[in-house]
């Protein structure tokens, strides 16, 4: 038995002749901020898409809250308490923050014996959300297209703390912020830890993600050449081993 939230052991993922990973192990455990880093191409979007169901492994098995298990879909991952966060995909730019928010678990209000949308209540739940994580968007009922990049992540994320995910998992999350954006990033991502929620951070950029993170797995070229707490390790020692041939 495993007190991890998330295990996965020795993942093969072939794409036709191409050996995309090769006998990776990775955990996280309850609460816990993983930096999942590596250069373009590394293998770390294969290794999150095959935890979320989004592609199938050719090898290797999967744990997650002690269970063996395989998702078929994403939407079975989200069902389980993963949620994942890319940054384009996240969000259906033509809805409104509020209709984001509650995607899929819309709330319902009964009359009589019909149920209907609660949209005011659903309104009401998006501002309080969103103002207790210090983001300020003007009006919930403004299409997300017109929301920047870090106030994209930010909906997403309320999302997940809202319906309690067990695991967030961003995949890019800072790749097309800039500096303000990123620090709001980093400082949701701590607010899921202090709410007993663990995260994946992926990224090609170490340092987005150190000042952030409890541990750090590197991926070289589908394989895994570094697992360390950031108390054993800095920022030289990890460039070190991304780069190494
Ligand atoms: N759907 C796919 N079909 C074929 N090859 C793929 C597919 N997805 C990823 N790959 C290949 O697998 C390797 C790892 O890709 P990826 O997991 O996206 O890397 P990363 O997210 O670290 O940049 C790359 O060589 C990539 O070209
Ligand atoms: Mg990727």
């Amino acid at each position: 038995m495993t007190s991890a939230l998330v295990e996965m052991k020795n993942i093969h993922k072939w794409f036709g002749k191409v050996h995309a990973l090769m006998g990776v192990d990775f955990s996280v455990n309850p609460s816990e901020i993983v930096g999942l880093v590596g250069d373009n191409g590394a293998g770390k979007s294969t290794l999150i898409k095959i935890l979320t169901g989004v592609l199938s492994k050719n090898e290797g098995e999967i744990y997650f809250n002690g269970n063996k298990i395989k998702f078929s879909s994403p939407r079975e991952a989200r069902d389980n308490g993963i949620e994942t966060i890319y940054q384009e995909q996240a969000l259906a730019d033509d809805l409104s923050v509020t209709r984001n928010l509650f995607m899929g678990k819309e709330l319902q209000k009964s009359i009589g014996p019909i149920k209907l949308l609660d949209h005011k209540k659903m309104k009401k739940e998006s501002e309080n959300i969103l103002s207790g994580l210090g983001l300020s968007i003007s009006s919930m009922d403004q299409e997300t297209r017109f929301c920047s990049g870090g106030e994209r992540q930010g909906i997403a994320i309320a999302r997940a703390m809202y319906f309690k995910a067990k695991l967030v998992i961003l995949d890019e999350p800072t790749r097309a912020l800039g500096v303000a954006g990123v620090r709001r990033v980093l400082e949701l991502v701590k607010e899921l830890k202090s709410r007993g929620i663990a995260s994946i951070f992926i990224t090609h950029n170490l340092h987005h993600v150190y000042p952030v993170a409890d541990r750090f797995v590197i991926l070289v070229r589908g394989k895994k050449v570094g697992d360390s707490l950031k108390k054993d390790t800095s920022v030289d020692k990890l460039t070190e081993l991304m780069i190494k041939r």
